[in-house]
This record gives C-alpha cells, structure tokens and sequence, in this order.
C-alpha cells in the first residue's frame, strides 16, 4: 500500500471556490482510474494527498512543499472509486503533524455527500428514492428512544452505514416521560420490550429556530441524507399545526441546499403504550385514523413534494392489511395533467412493536421486581418478533404489487422488526421491503450496529 501526492494544482486553484464539496472526476479523467475528489472534508490544516491501494507496507506520502501549504487550505484527497474498500492505514498529516487513520477519513468522506449531494455517484452504494428523498444506502434507523435528542440525531446523521435518520416519535406539546418509561434487553436474544410513550421534548425542539433538526440540516448542506421526522398527534388540528410547522423548515434553502428533499414525515398511529389510546392503526377504516390521514392527504395535495409515510403495528389477521390497503386507496387521485393515480402515501413502515407483550425480570439485564418493565406489559422489539414483521412486509409488498391502483404499486416499504444481522437484512429485502431499519440494535450497540448490517445491504443492491 502506498501513498503519493497527485499534481493537480491547476484544478486545485479552478475548485478552492468550491470548499467543502466532493467532486466526481471520472468523466474528466477518462485515461485514469476514476476518483472520489473530497475537498474540505478535514481540518483545514489536512494537506493535498493521493492515497491509492499498492502491494506492499504503506508508506509516508510525499507533503507538498511549505510554498504549497498556503494554496491548499482547504484539503483534496483522492481516492480510486475502486480502491475505496482496498485503501487502508495511510496516514494524513497536517501542519501540527497530527495523524489521521485512513478509517476515519473514509468514515468522514463517506458520511458526505457526493458529487454535491447526490449519492448515486456513491461507489457501490444501492439507493431507493421514496417521493423527494434519497435514501442512501437503504438502511436506516426507525424511530426509537435512541434518536430523541440532538447529539443522537447527530450520531445517526454522521454515520456512514444509514441513508436516513429518523427521530423518535414528536408531539406538539411533548410527551410527559417519568419512570415508568423504560426498556430491557434480553438475555438470550437481540431483543427488547418498552413501556415508551413519545419524546418528552416537543416539535419546537427539533423544527423551532435553533431547532436540532434545522441546525444539523444546516451544518450538512452538502449531503442529501434525510431525516424522518416521526410524528404523531391524537387530534387533526393539532397534527395540521405539526405539518405547518414542519412545511416552513422545508421551505428554507440554505447555501443552495433544499431542505425539501431533507425532511419527509412518518405519522405514527402504532404505538402500543398510550394508556386509553389503542393504536389507531388497529381499526384502519375508523374515524380516528381517516381523520389523520384527511390532515395529511390535504398537506400533500398542497404540495406534492412533500414524503409521507405511515408507522404500522404487526398485523396477525390478512384481513386488517386488506383494510390498511383498501383504506390507503381511497386516498388516490389520478393527476388531471397527466392522468396518473397518485397516492399521499409513498412509504409504509412495517412494522411497529408488538403490544401487551409480557417479560419476566429474570428473562432480561438488569431489572428487579417481578416483571422486565415496572408497568408489566410493554412492546416487544427485535428478534423475538422477527416473523411477524417479516410476515407483515411480505403481505403488504405482495397487496400493493398486485393492487389496480398504479398509485398504490409505488409505495415503498420500510422494513423492521428483528433486524439484527446481515441474513435479517437479506430477509427483509426478500419479504418485499426497498429499506430496511432497524431499533433494537441501535439499543444495544449505537450506530455501529449499522456498520454489522451494512455488508448485506450492498449485496442486496
Ligand atoms: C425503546 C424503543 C422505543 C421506540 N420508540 C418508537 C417511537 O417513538 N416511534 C415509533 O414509531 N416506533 C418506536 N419504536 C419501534 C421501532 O421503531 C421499531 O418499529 C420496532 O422496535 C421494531 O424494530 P426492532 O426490532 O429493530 O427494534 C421503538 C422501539 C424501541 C425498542
């Protein structure tokens, strides 16, 4: 392995006007292997370096003379797109003489976009367009205690493994959390159950002026990855007003970036945990959930760029997937311009936890009393309820694939429910899922469970 500096200081002078973008040299470059340019990417004291994968040990790589320094303020390395797997320890040196493994670099380039926010030109990295957003690759994280607060959502939006971050579920005002909330990991599975409700911190929190979401959004404007906001209210007004605040972050171009295509919403009527409040979802033709999607339906018919989905709970009868469905379809409208269905929903989340699961405490780490959860019941995650959300993908890929409705066969599914390991991954994708996402894992290892699953999802491409 080797490391030698690439002459391009002629493009370096035309490209300093553009720091902090990664450029894709392949069509410029036709008699070279093609690079990943990546400017600006480090601390401006990183200097210009050519890094490619050699026979042999790595060597130190040739430093621009002291004259160059001044020139390259904004660092340029480059990478073989087909090496990007291949190149390993090489160094980086800055001017204080600080090191900088290769691994972190690539972790740094990869959590950018590239060729200014479009993934597609990500080597090898599968991508699934669902309305206006991107995501690449598909793997993403879904809602969860995990992805509540700003350094958590930071975590997910660096890491290089997902294409997508979505927050915990947000209401208007915030939910009252005490500790009564909590969840357990068993022992002899990658699984949980949970007595949460939603996030204590209210919608303001994440979309308000310094709002997490609007100062990551605003930190990241060179990469298209999205975040889904996970929602949900039990009264129309108060989910117009979540959908109004929500349109108004979407409406911000920031430095050239369209936060349109940055911010899609889940509505979540699944939660099994609200006292008094079944899920929604359960009763797919009753009045509590067509009153949601009534406030959702009007917001995307007012703009259709904006990405809806919905958060489902597992289903155990056929018969309440073919309500979700027939539900659904009512919402279509053929498009009078161009005569095509079109349907609010692009993308399905399936599935939710499974409710009224009971775990004793001696089934999981570190709980005391009698039962895993001190309000007993709770939702179970992970592996425990792997089949049944495999089960409940399936069912609805093959509805909405054999549906009339055009509109209906466009919508995309989000897979999760026991996904813990690259076979889950492939399971999902052969059940019917386009994304696959995962919680519990989150749980148990922070984002670099991601990394664990991220083989399958580029054999999956
Ligand atoms: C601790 C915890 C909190 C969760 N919170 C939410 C939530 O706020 N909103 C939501 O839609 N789903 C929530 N879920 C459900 C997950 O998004 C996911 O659908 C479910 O756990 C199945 O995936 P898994 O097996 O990978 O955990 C939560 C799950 C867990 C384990």
């Amino acid at each position: 392995m080797a490391c030698r500096l690439w002459q391009t200081r002629r493009r370096d002078r035309k490209e300093r006007r553009e720091p902090g973008r990664i450029h894709d040299h392949r069509q410029r470059s036709p008699s070279r292997a093609p690079y990943i340019r990546a400017k600006g990417l480090l601390h401006t004291q990183l200097l210009v370096l050519y890094c490619r994968h050699r026979r042999g040990r790595p060597r130190r790589s040739r430093f621009p003379r002291q004259s160059d320094r001044s020139q390259h303020s904004h660092p340029t390395i480059y990478i073989p797109h087909h090496h990007t797997d291949q190149v390993g320890a090489v160094c980086i040196r800055s001017r204080t003489s600080t090191q900088v493994t290769l691994d972190r670099l690539c972790n740094l380039i990869l959590s950018l976009s590239i060729d200014n926010g479009n993934p597609s030109s990500r080597p090898n990295t599968p991508m699934v367009t669902v309305r206006s957003i991107t995501v690449s690759p598909p793997l993403i994280n879904t809602a969860c205690a995990w992805a509540s607060d700003e350094p958590q959502l930071a975590a997910l939006l660096d890491c290089p493994h997902t294409g997508a971050v979505t927050t915990r579920t947000v209401t208007l005002g915030g939910f009252t959390e005490d500790a009564s909330h909590t969840v357990a990991f068993f022992k002899d599975s990658l699984s949980s159950i949970n007595s949460y409700g939603y996030s204590p911190h209210p919608l303001f929190s994440y979309v308000g002026p310094g709002g997490w979401i609007r100062t990551l959004l605003n930190r990241t404007p060179n990469t298209s990855k999205p975040f889904i906001l996970s929602i949900t209210e039990s009264h129309p007004t108060d989910l117009r007003l979540m959908l109004n605040a929500i349109q108004g972050l979407r409406a911000t171009h920031h430095r050239g970036s369209q936060w349109a295509s940055r911010i899609a919403i889940e509505l979540n009527t699944s939660c099994p945990n609200i006292p008094a409040r079944p899920p929604a979802s359960y009763d797919p033709a009753g009045p509590a959930l067509t009153a949601l999607l009534d406030v959702l339906a009007d917001a995307f018919w007012a703009d259709p760029s904006l990405t809806i989905g919905m958060k489902l709970p597992p289903y155990v009868v056929s018969t309440q997937i073919d309500d979700v469905v027939r539900t659904l379809g009512a919402y279509s409208r053929v498009d009078p311009e161009s005569g095509v269905s079109v349907n609010p929903i692009a993308f399905l989340t399936c599935t939710n936890t499974l409710g009224n699961s009971l775990v004793f405490a001696d089934q999981v780490e570190g709980a005391t009393g009698e039962f895993a959860l001190s309000a007993g019941v709770g939702g179970l995650a992970g592996e425990a309820m792997h089949a049944l959300a495999l089960g409940n993908v399936y069912a609805f890929s093959k509805m909405l694939a054999e549906s009339e409705d055009p509109a209906l066969r466009e919508i995309v599914i989000i897979g999760a429910g026991g996904v813990t390991s690259p076979e889950a991954v492939a399971r999902m994708h052969r059940a019917g899922a386009k994304v696959v996402g995962s919680a519990t894992l989150l749980g148990k290892l922070g984002v670099a469970g991601f990394e664990l699953l991220g083989n399958a999802v580029d054999s999956a491409s």
